[in-house]
């Protein structure tokens, strides 16, 4: 496998590319490194490799001239990887392809970045190493040499120690131990010690299914379970966010379909739906708020016969889902509810189709940091969205769903189900 690496700090590398296995590989040829630095394609004496950027601003450019002639010279480039923030995020599946070799050319830039049109003469494949910023591409170089050159075969010692890492089954690694067995009183877990392979090999996907739980729960969807693992995980999750967020359903003051404020229709289906979704995702409460005597009167005797009537026989899965109804007359009320049980006024956040009047929406993962501390009421309008005096009152303001679209006209109980998804990020 031969790297190829543009970059105008060749001695960056000598000291990583010559210890521990990769030392090893390179000595017996496995893989091979040329560094091609664009300084020795300058034209002028002081070899300029940089120039100010157009439309001004800080920092300076890497020129287009140096960096052609110097990509341009390598015979085989193979995939030609430029490291940038802006990048495809690094990732073993990539690793893996880029494995394949036989060659790779990784494009390091400095200063503020490379002249963009770089990208029109060269198919360049854009590659980041993480959302931060580094000072040059040579650190994301060595991660991504590493990360490649690993995976050759006969780098390491035994080539399955490659898949039975981290990302290669699509989960996190299990723990690992080593001599001695107590340590400060520390034991090392007996199934290790069983010699029962098959028991320890259940115990090690175990150990990964609970770690990517806790840490990465986004790599699960993808990660090829089986239906025992699935098993596995059911109850481990914990009550996470959830419990600190609370929706409200306003039916009163709202907008109707002629932009005039009132109160519209209070629906069966908005009140089950919504108490199942808040059931599902295990929230802290559903507040039905409408001002008008009569609907509170008909979500009490809706809600009471799923609870403590017939219904809750019948269908006790749904008596569970609509105990967590909460039938009231205002916002404030609902506000007054949440701050007396939980100790602390919560963070009113609002909602709406439209993004007239929003200010700065509050993103999701803002208002997830606020739900780590605090609890959040979600408050949602009936008719054609919250009124304004409800709307100017909010501490946040959550944006549209799809507002990039033409057409955005969710039922409120999709829009409800839709928040909380994202909002607990929640991917299985
Ligand atoms: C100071 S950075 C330039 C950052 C650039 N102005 C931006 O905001 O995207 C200089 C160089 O470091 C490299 N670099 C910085 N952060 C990186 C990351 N997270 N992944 C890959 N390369 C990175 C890139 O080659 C970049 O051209």
């Amino acid at each position: 496998m031969r790297f190829h690496i543009v970059t105008l700090f060749p001695e960056f590398f000598r000291e990583a590319l010559s210890c521990g296995l990769m030392g090893k590989a390179v000595e017996s040829g496995l893989v091979e490194f040329s560094f091609i630095n664009p300084r020795d394609f300058a034209v002028d004496r002081h070899r300029t490799v940089d120039d100010r950027p157009y439309g001004g601003g800080p920092g300076m450019v890497m020129m287009l001239g140096p960096l052609r002639d110097a990509l341009s010279g390598i015979e085989r480039p193979g995939p030609m990887v430029l490291l940038t923030p802006g990048g495809e995020p690094l990732s073993q599946a990539m690793a893996a392809r880029l494995a394949e070799g036989p060659d790779v050319t990784l494009i390091c830039g400095r200063y503020e970045g490379i002249d963009a049109r770089l990208a029109e003469l060269f198919p360049l494949v854009p590659v980041s190493v993480g959302d931060f910023v580094l000072n040059g591409g040579e650190a994301a170089a060595l991660c991504l040499v590493e990360a490649v050159a690993r995976l050759v075969p006969g780098f390491m010692g035994k080539d399955e120690s490659a898949h039975e890492e981290s990302f290669s089954s699509g989960l996190l690694e299990y723990p690992q131990y080593t001599r001695p067995e107590v340590f400060e009183g520390l034991a090392v877990p007996d199934m290790l010690l069983s010699g029962n392979h098959a028991r320890i090999a259940a115990w090690r996907r175990e150990k990964g299914l609970e770690a990517t739980l806790a840490r990465r729960p986004e790599l699960l969807p993808e990660a090829g379970l089986s239906a025992r693992d699935v098993e596995f995980l059911r109850g481990k999750k914990g009550p996470g966010l959830g419990r600190n967020l609370y929706v409200a359903l306003v039916h009163g003051p709202v907008l109707d379909r002629h932009g005039k404020i009132g109160t519209v229709s209070l629906t069966n289906l908005d009140v089950h739906d919504i108490a199942r979704v808040s059931r599902s995702y295990g929230l802290g409460g559903y507040f039905v708020v409408t001002p008008l005597d009569d609907q509170r009167a008909l979500a009490e005797k809706l809600t009471g016969h799923w609870t403590r009537g017939p219904g809750r026989a019948a269908n006790p899965d749904r008596a569970e889902a609509l105990a967590l109804v909460r039938i009231r007359r205002g916002l404030d009320e609902a506000v007054e509810d949440i701050a007396g049980e939980r100790g602390m006024r919560p963070f009113v956040v609002v909602t709406s189709a439209r993004t007239e009047g929003a200010g700065e929406f509050t993103g999701f993962a803002r208002l997830r940091e606020q739900l780590a501390t605090r609890p959040v009421l979600l408050v949602l309008g009936t008719g054609s969205g919250l009124a304004p005096e409800v709307m100017c009152r909010a501490d946040g303001f959550l944006p549209p769903i799809r507002p990039f679209d033409a057409y955005n006209h969710l039922s409120v109980r999709s829009a409800a189900a839709i928040l909380v998804d994202r909002l607990l990020a929640d991917v299985y």
